[in-house]
């Protein structure tokens, strides 16, 4: 749009009031050839579809639509990750449109948007990206990282707003369910993003049940043509694993690649300082197929799960008491049925799934030993039977001020029912309403702090 005074006039779908809500940009960069407004709104409802229009001196965008993450556990979350999407435009503008037919929360996207980085290829690119918005006008979220095409980290600032100037930041996704850390391989490596990285991952990061990263380098990569990045792996490869981060995903390569679960060792049995964890490893994905021209899959390692070398990226849904990926085969999936609202877990008929040995997918389990633990802990004292009365009265007492939660959750891990709120240091009989649980068994959980304080079992 060119005109004057532009703003955002927005309200929630289903929302009968005739006043619509109006947000004037918070920031606007003239970069690349471009004048870049953006507007932080604040307040939103979540798991929410909001209409809006762009309005201007000149008039009104058409209407379109976006949909904010849930903000509990219990409703499915689903990612494209990829990236390098450099200068093969067919390529790419193909894998834009099947991105939005398949209907995502977000688009992880690792970096190397262009070629060159000038204007004419960013103005190209965000045209290109117009592909992604979904046949019921949603705009699909992008959470970027910065790849060695894209010349500083402002690039990123001027083109999506990313929340850090360092362009390392992290986002949580689902209430406790997902924390996706993006990281910056094109800033130094130790020192003040690794000591962020740890400090987020011990004090954040245990509190949700998966931890995703981005990046654009791989640690290892697949294609003999690429450097070895021996810095990542003893900086990160060392954290993923001490912090169970279950899932990275990686870019610049061009090549397709899905490890087994690894963790970092130079033991006999290592090779490029990883070995096989199938318990406790971290799966790798990649490497950055998004229309950058391809390159040979030569470098094959024994924690190699598959390689190859085709147009692609991964959509992962992610569940409490699993992660599911599928690598997305760009060129056999040309015959698409677009879905039709926001994906929960479900695809498109006519999508190409790489063949992953003998499934055309893979899931890694829920962490179900703290789900054995936390049920171990419960079953130390008697189960509550609720009987269906309409409150519950649960003891526990606090050492300080803290902000509390109260949660029911099943044997899926999914959250039933939570209250939260913040209490002072004391002690409390706190009364819950549990008249509308549905029957069944439950660990209710107190936590002070995202910190477990009590457990019990509760049947209704
Ligand atoms: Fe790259």
């Amino acid at each position: 749009m060119s005109g004057r005074q532009s703003r955002i006039v927005y309200q929630a779908e289903g929302d009968l009031s005739p006043t619509w809500r109006v947000h004037h940009p918070d920031k606007m960069v003239t970069s690349k050839g471009m004048k870049n407004y953006f507007a932080r709104l604040q307040g939103l409802e979540p798991d929410t579809r909001y209409q809006f229009v762009i309005r201007d001196s000149e008039g009104d965008s058409r209407i379109m639509v976006f949909h904010t993450a849930p903000a509990t556990p219990d409703t499915p979350l689903t990612f494209i990750a990829g990236g390098d999407s450099r200068n093969n435009r067919s390529a790419r503008k193909r894998m834009n449109l099947l991105a939005g037919q398949m209907q995502p929360l977000a688009i992880l996207f690792s970096g190397d948007m262009t070629d060159m980085c000038s204007s004419k290829e960013w103005q190209e690119w965000l045209d290109d990206w117009q592909l992604t918005i979904t046949v019921d006008r949603r705009l699909v979220p992008i959470v970027a990282a910065r790849g060695n095409h894209e010349t500083s980290n402002s690039i990123l600032e001027d083109m999506f707003d990313i929340p850090s100037h360092d362009a390392w930041y992290a986002l949580g996704f689902g209430g406790s369910l997902l924390r996706i850390y993006t990281l910056n391989s094109l800033a130094p490596i130790h020192g003040r993003q690794t000591r962020w990285l740890e400090d987020d991952l011990s004090t954040q990061g245990h509190a949700f049940t998966w931890r995703i990263a981005q990046y654009h380098f791989p640690m290892r990569p697949h294609t003999r043509r690429k450097k070895e990045r021996l810095d990542q792996v003893d900086a990160w490869g060392e954290l993923f694993h001490a912090h169970k981060v279950q899932l990275a995903q990686e870019s610049d390569s061009h090549v397709a690649k899905i490890t087994w679960p690894i963790k970092p060792s130079n033991g006999g049995d290592s090779f490029e300082g990883f070995v096989r964890d199938d318990d406790d490893g971290t799966v790798y994905i990649g490497e950055g197929c998004w229309g950058a021209p391809l390159r040979p899959a030569n470098d094959v390692k024994p924690w190699t799960r598959e390689i190859g070398s085709f147009h692609q990226f991964n959509w992962l849904c992610v569940r409490p008491d699993g992660l599911e990926i599928r690598v997305i085969q760009a060129d056999k999936s040309m015959a698409v049925t677009p879905l039709n609202t926001l994906s929960r877990g479900a695809l498109p008929n006519g999508i190409a799934c790489w063949a992953i040995g003998v499934s055309d997918h893979i899931v890694l389990q829920g962490p179900g030993e703290d789900l054995a633990e936390a049920i171990r802990d419960a079953e130390r004292f008697p189960i509550i039977a609720l009987d269906h009365k309409s409150s519950l009265q649960i003891p526990y007492r606090l050492d300080d001020t803290h902000s509390v939660r109260i949660e029911f959750t099943n044997a899926r891990r999914q959250t039933v029912k939570s209250f939260e709120f913040v209490r002072n240091a004391g002690n409390y009989l706190e009364g819950v309403n549990v008249r509308d649980l549905p029957d069944g068994r439950y660990i209710l959980t107190v936590f002070a702090d995202n910190r477990p304080i009590l457990r019990r079992l509760v049947q209704q």
